[in-house]
């Protein structure tokens, strides 16, 4: 175990500058749970003026530089994207650096490459903060649950949807309106597509089944439908009749195939899963030795994204 590790992170947004907060603020906080010092050694952000002072001494010109400085031990990508993602996580594996991201995009649509060459370098890749923000299902799946053979996945994984559903439903309004109040409440892109139209889950999905069913799906094989068609009608006489309507990303394993989709999906309002509400994540989970399971909690955000990150550094010190 090491005791000291120094963090390169590239992208100080939304989520780099919660967890270079965090980092900071609740080192000692860290070092007397674990044992184990986790420094800050160096931030790349493309938009300088997004950093504050007291953190401007951590910058570096360059992501080459951050990749190639001997002293860090992990690069934490949080630019999100493919590209130039793609390029500095496997620039810093070269270089012998661990990797962290939550980058989903690039996992589910590129991740072949990355995930091979950690293997053959034999280098750390945490990615829970990827997936369903603050569950941590990536480490139960690939720890807790390695014993099992697992069956199928059910999960309401884009916090954003499922948002605008539940909007829709409780103060029976129309998609448009459900979505400004969602942008305005900072759940919603500017842009909600990825959200709305299934894409983000169907990230999320590409991830759980690579990890699940040991199998790298192809990304545009997996059939993908949002919610964007759906309209407050739909779900006013889906109730009546005894539904909810939830965004599902689904992966059921079917002799040698695996079945894999995202779509709205009517859903008995006593099923576990139609009772998760607003932002909140679940995943549904069915596996031979222990049966079903329902992981559930905030999937997005600052707070859980960090959690998610953090636990990742722990274990790669660990
Ligand atoms: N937000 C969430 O709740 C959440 C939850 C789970 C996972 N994630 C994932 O976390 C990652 C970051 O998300 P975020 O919400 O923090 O995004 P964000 O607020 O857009 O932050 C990304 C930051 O990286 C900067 N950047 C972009 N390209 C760069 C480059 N080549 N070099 C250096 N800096 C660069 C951006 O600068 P500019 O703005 O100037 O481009 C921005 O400041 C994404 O992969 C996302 O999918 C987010």
């Amino acid at each position: 175990m090491k005791r000291k590790i120094n963090i390169g992170l590239i992208g100080f947004g939304n989520i780099g500058s919660a967890f270079a907060a965090y980092l900071i603020s609740r080192k000692n906080f860290l070092k007397q749970k674990t044992g184990i010092i986790f420094e800050l050694r160096g931030i790349v952000e493309k938009d300088v003026k997004k950093v504050p002072q007291s953190y401007r001494h951590l910058l570096f010109p360059s992501v080459e530089k951050l990749i190639s400085t001997p002293d860090i031990d992990v690069i934490v990508e949080l630019i999100g994207g493919i590209q130039p993602a793609c390029k500095y996580i496997l620039g810093a594996l070269e270089n012998g650096k661990h990797i962290i991201t939550a980058n989903k995009a690039l996992l589910a649509e590129n991740g072949d490459e990355i995930f091979q060459l950690a293997k053959r370098k034999n280098l750390y890749l945490g990615y829970e903060a990827a997936v369903a923000g603050g569950i941590p299902i990536i480490k139960d799946i690939s720890q807790s649950l390695i014993s099992s053979q697992i069956e199928s996945m059910l999960g309401i994984v884009n916090g954003t949807s499922n948002y605008i559903l539940t909007l829709m439903e409780t103060d029976e309004i129309s998609m448009a309106e459900a979505i400004k109040i969602a942008q305005k409440r900072g759940y919603a892109e500017r842009n909600p597509s990825l959200d709305i139209d299934g894409i983000d889950s169907a990230h999320k999905l590409a991830i759980l089944i690579r990890l699940g069913f040991g199998y790298s799906p192809e990304f545009t094989k997996i059939f993908k439908e949002g919610i964007r068609c759906i309209s407050h009608l739909d779900i006013k006489y889906a109730l009546e009749l005894g539904y909810r309507i939830k965004l599902l990303a689904i992966a059921k394993k079917n002799g040698r195939r695996i079945e894999a989709r995202v779509h709205p999906t009517l859903l008995p309002v006593e099923h576990v899963l139609a009772s998760v509400r607003g932002v909140y994540n679940a995943v549904y989970l069915k596996a031979d030795l222990v049966g079903e399971m329902l992981f559930y909690g905030r999937g997005a955000g600052k707070n859980p994204t960090t959690s998610a990150l953090v636990s990742d550094l722990v274990e790669l010190a660990r």
